[in-house]
């Protein structure tokens, strides 16, 4: 096939993006290097997936049902409730911890990976909480969505550490990301940063702050200990395991 071939828009190269770097749909082109899936999900994980995320969706995210980029309606979805964004929930028992602890707050999470999506979907098969929306995808295309100053809480825990320092780039903590994520969090928010990676803590402290942010640390102990509403999650587990340390970064969002 033609770099062109005669079904493709000629404004429209093959791989699906215009002149201007854009998809068809207008979507900005996003690289997304972690993995959509893992191991072969089981028949029930399968159901989980088709018959939960419809009723879960927090609303038009992608950029073929939305590409006006219309602001999702967290009004209609909660009512009215405080709202909490966790990126990258992995298995979600933190997500899922929150949500069963706050019934007063709704909480949206966005995750790419399949298979952490599945894990949060079995959680919450066995215990619901109507007070979660899922956005099966990447945090960007949501933050896109979400109206300006509408979250109250936001979480980024234990993010991949993209440890190669050409890839560092590559990291949640860059501006790309928290740029979005500042302008979606209301003025005095909270954004919790968990990770046992030092070089990610230093990335944090640098890249947070120019987004509008003021770590709210102390002393080392604010560093150290967990959040006292804390559940370890997957990763932390293994981190632990591996001999790496825990750190708990938080920040507020400047007026
Ligand atoms: C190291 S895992 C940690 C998972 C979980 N937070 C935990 O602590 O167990 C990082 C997660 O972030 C997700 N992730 C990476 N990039 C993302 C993005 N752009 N939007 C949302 N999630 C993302 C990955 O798919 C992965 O599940």
């Amino acid at each position: 096939m033609s770099d062109n071939d005669a079904s493709t828009p000629s404004a429209i190269a093959a791989d699906g993006l215009d002149a201007a770097g854009k998809h068809a749909s207008g979507a900005p082109w996003r690289n997304f290097y972690g993995r959509f899936k893992g191991k072969t999900l089981k028949p029930n994980q399968v159901r989980d997936l088709d018959e939960m995320l419809p009723e879960l969706s927090p609303g038009a995210v992608g950029w073929d049902e939305n590409p006006d980029r219309e602001p999702l309606d967290l009004e209609a979805l909660f009512g009215g409730r405080d709202v909490w964004l966790e990126v990258g929930f992995g298995g979600g028992e933190h997500l899922a911890h929150q949500a069963a602890s706050n019934p007063d707050v709704g909480i949206i999470g966005a995750e790419p990976y399949v298979n952490g999506v599945a894990m949060l979907l079995g959680k919450l098969r066995k215990s619901p909480a109507e007070n979660v929306r899922v956005h099966a995808g990447d945090a960007r295309d949501l933050m896109d969505v979400l109206p300006a100053q509408s979250l109250s809480r936001a979480f980024l825990l234990y993010p991949d550490p993209w440890p190669k320092a050409r890839h560092h780039r590559r990291r949640f903590v860059t501006q790309e990301h928290l740029e979005p994520l500042a302008r979606a969090l209301k003025p005095g928010a909270i954004f919790r940063v968990a990770t046992d990676i030092p070089d990610y803590v230093r990335q944090t402290l640098e890249e947070v702050p120019k987004a509008g942010f003021t770590w709210l640390a102390e002393g080392p102990q604010d560093w150290r200990q967990p959040w006292g509403d804390w559940i370890s999650t997957r990763y932390e587990q293994k981190a632990l395991r591996e001999g790496r340390t825990p750190h708990y970064l938080t920040f507020q969002r400047q007026g």
